[in-house]
């Protein structure tokens, strides 16, 4: 039977969003219905709701969440009702020519529900992310729900499942961060800061974080930055190369996503070094390079998607890091608020003023 639930819906470029009644089905086979215990704002919601992704409105937002198995449809044997779950945007399907190429965090044809949730009048919503957990309840494929140890606290955990994994992920996974290397991040909200935890994690020496509100380069202290730069007032690819006795970092990875931060990235790492773009660019963005440089100065320039996770692996193994203290997942819950409270949240993240604001139930 249908369940009738609330949910947080964007229904159009730029307004403001709203709590509307939706419909949720049973899970179909392969699907599961997960009950949202906690759920982050993260700044792909605003860009749904800024038309920056598609056109595809109405959206249901929401997709940093953990929760529990409230019923599995038929043929899902790895989850059970009752599990403890935090739900991912890629659920590799092992038969795209990625997947079959061995490279399944590349995976080209991820996994979602079939079914779609709808307006109470029936208007299909497209689920932010292939998620939708600005709702109590929402159905996803099983691959997309990933038991992870149920010690850990709703709010913490659900951050895995997005920007969080996405900086851990660009730093571990796209970067390579090892003992030895030196890494600047610009840009440190969410992700950011999720990628200067992630190269502390690596074993990286110098660690220099980059923003633009001092705040912001506090807090990036407190996840293992060793330096940090105002680039309002200073700038950043000089005082990164000062830093790196005139050379630039081993790793740069850019948090933001706009052709100047990329360009800083580009600029500050050292030769034959890495940059690493996780910052989702708006599709009107051009970047203009002199080709000579992108030959010249070699090395690797890539692109992050979900931090090149793979969330089975890669979830479990950051949740039992947090249990242990070594990952400080708390540290990214700057206040927990309520389903009604989202819009507002994403003023506060326009401002700067928090890390992540998260929904719970
Ligand atoms: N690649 C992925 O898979 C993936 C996943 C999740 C999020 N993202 C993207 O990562 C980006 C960051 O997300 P977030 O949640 O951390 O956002 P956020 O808004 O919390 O943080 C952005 C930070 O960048 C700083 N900033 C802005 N302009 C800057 C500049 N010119 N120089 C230096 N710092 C600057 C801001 O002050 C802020 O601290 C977004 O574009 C988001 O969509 C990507
Ligand atoms: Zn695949
Ligand atoms: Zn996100």
């Amino acid at each position: 039977m249908p369940h009738e639930t609330r949910g947080v819906i964007a229904g159009g470029k730029g307004e403001p969003v709203r709590l509307e009644t939706i419909i949720v089905p049973d899970p179909g086979p392969g699907e599961v219905l997960v009950r949202v215990q906690a759920s982050g704002v993260c700044h792909t919601d605003l860009h749904y709701r800024e038309g920056a992704i598609n056109d595809d409105f109405p959206f249901l937002l929401g997709h940093e969440a953990a929760g529990t198995i409230e019923g599995v449809g038929e043929g899902v044997d790895d989850v059970a009702p009752g599990d403890f779950v935090v739900l991912a945007w890629r659920a590799p399907c092992g038969a795209c020519r990625s997947c079959l190429r061995g490279r399944p965090w590349y995976c080209f044809d991820s996994r979602n529900a079939r079914q779609p949730m709808t307006l109470a009048d029936g208007t299909p919503l497209s689920p932010a992310l292939g998620i939708g957990a600005f709702s109590d309840l929402t159905v996803v494929d099983a691959g997309q729900a990933v038991k992870v140890n149920p010690a850990a606290r709703p709010e913490a955990a659900g951050l895995i499942g997005c920007g969080i994994m996405a900086g851990l992920g660009a730093a571990l996974n796209t970067g390579n961060v090892c003992r030895g290397d030196s890494v600047a991040v610009i840009g440190c909200g969410g992700v950011g800061d999720a990628a200067i935890a992630g190269s502390k994690l690596g074993g990286a020496h110098t660690i220099i974080a980059v923003d633009l509100d001092d705040r912001k380069l506090e807090w990036a202290r407190e996840f293992g930055a060793t330096h940090t730069i105002n680039a309002l007032n200073t700038d950043p690819v000089e005082a990164i190369r000062e830093l790196t006795g005139g050379n630039g970092v081993d790793v740069a990875i850019d948090a933001v996503g706009t052709p100047e931060t990329y360009k800083q990235a580009f600029y500050a790492r050292d030769l034959a070094g890495t940059v690493v773009l996780v910052g989702v660019p708006n599709p009107d963005m051009r970047i203009d390079l002199p080709l000579l440089d992108l030959f010249g100065r070699g090395g690797a320039l890539k692109s992050s998607w979900y931090g090149d996770c793979l969330p089975k692996r890669d979830f479990p193994m950051f949740i039992d890091l947090y249990l242990q203290g070594r990952l400080d997942l708390d540290r990214f819950v700057s206040e927990t608020i309520a389903i009604d409270e989202v819009e507002e949240a994403f003023h506060k993240m326009e401002r700067g003023e928090v890390l992540r604001s998260v929904v719970v139930f």
